[in-house]
């Protein structure tokens, strides 16, 4: 693949995207009142687009009142409020030439009860992560086991927020299967010991995150796009590996890829590193079963890491580098010399300071 690609058109379903560049989702838990973001964060997603990246993620946006939220300040996307709030940013994103989806997200175990009006944390069994709540320094609480009324519940606040991202006029809507959250607990037998037809095979865990997608397509009009995001590690206990090999999470990239839904993408902490024990990346396990098209992310930096991951995906997403420098996408094109930004750096993010 020659180096051209990363400023080449990409066809992501009826969307022409104008290179391969992309804002990975980012929590700024800036939302104080009414669960909709700071107007400054809100401006920083309109600059990215601004400043040329073919795609802007939003942050994980909460799905329900009861139980979905895991950090402070998250937004929604279901009150008029919320809706009328996005609808002039999404409008911005698009003029410029960008395509902008909502990302959204239920926390399950990753809880912090005291965010969420109902105090209440439900997962697919009663199992909490080793590792504290960073944020907090205390134990994760012990879940609910979520019966059939809550997965229902759950699956109706996916569906409602989409319908506020189609209306607030979104090119598209991202189901976060990644990172240990809820989603991703259903589909991993470390957080999933269920007995009944949500848990056991691989076909079982699967099925509640299928069950989203069907209900949100149900919802979404046939020329918006959905992507999954789908990850093997979580943000806690962060060195376990999420699914059981590396047949494993193919089997579900191949569930995935019968599904109506038009990208997967695909999250690591480093995009060059080896995975269940193979010579290959994430990427490259993901391509070898799925004809969809590929987003990578993970510590792409500069012009060679973005040549060098595309060549096993087709767009690349890229959290710090967009967070922390405003001119990264011309950057790229310049070929100017980058460093990698650190974890700790991004941690700006979550403070009061608007970024440039
Ligand atoms: C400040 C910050 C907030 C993040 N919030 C989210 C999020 O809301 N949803 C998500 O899927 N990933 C989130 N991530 C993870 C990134 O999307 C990305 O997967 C990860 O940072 C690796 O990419 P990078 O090396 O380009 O930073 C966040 C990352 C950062 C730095």
């Amino acid at each position: 693949m020659s180096s051209d690609t990363l400023f080449s058109p990409f066809q992501l379903n009826n969307y022409t995207l104008k290179n391969r560049i992309g804002v990975a989702p980012m929590t700024r838990m800036s939302s104080v009142r009414d669960s909709v973001p700071r107007q400054d964060v809100l401006d920083f997603l309109v600059r990215r687009a601004e400043n040329n990246a073919a795609i802007v993620y939003t942050e994980a946006i909460v799905t329900d009142y009861e139980s979905a939220q895991g950090y402070p300040g998250q937004a929604r996307m279901t009150t008029q409020r919320q809706i009328e709030t996005w609808k002039p940013v999404v409008r911005a994103m698009q003029k410029h030439g960008s395509i902008a989806i909502m990302q959204m997200f239920h926390c399950g175990r990753m809880a912090w009860p005291d965010v969420n009006p109902a105090k209440r944390t439900i997962a697919p069994s009663p199992l909490t992560p080793e590792q504290k709540n960073p944020l907090t320094g205390e134990p994760y609480p012990v879940p609910d086991e979520m019966d059939l009324f809550d997965i229902e519940h759950v699956i109706n606040g996916f569906v409602e927020t989409a319908k506020g991202a189609v209306a607030a006029g979104f090119d598209g809507i991202e189901i976060h299967g990644a990172h240990g959250y809820l989603i991703n607990q259903f589909l991993s037998s470390y957080c999933n010991q269920r007995t009944d037809s949500y848990g056991g095979t691989v076909e079982n865990r699967y099925g509640f995150a299928q069950e989203i997608i069907q209900a949100v397509r149900s919802v979404v009009p046939e020329d918006r796009l959905i992507t999954f995001r789908i990850s093997n590690w979580g943000v806690a206990d962060m060195e376990v590996s999420l699914y059981g090999g590396k047949e494993e999470y193919q089997q579900i990239i191949r569930l995935l890829s019968s599904e109506p839904i038009d990208a997967i993408s695909v999250s690591t902490y480093d995009f060059t590193g080896k995975a269940f024990g193979t010579d290959q990346n994430m990427a490259q396990i993901t391509r070898e079963v799925t004809d969809l098209p590929i987003m990578i992310c993970g510590k792409i930096y500069d012009r060679g890491s973005a040549d060098k991951a595309l060549k096993d995906a087709d767009i690349i997403l890229s959290a710090k580098s967009m967070l922390l420098n405003p001119n990264w996408v011309k950057d790229l094109q310049d070929g100017k010399p980058l460093e990698a930004f650190a974890s700790d750096e991004a941690n700006i993010a979550y403070t009061d300071t608007p970024l440039p």
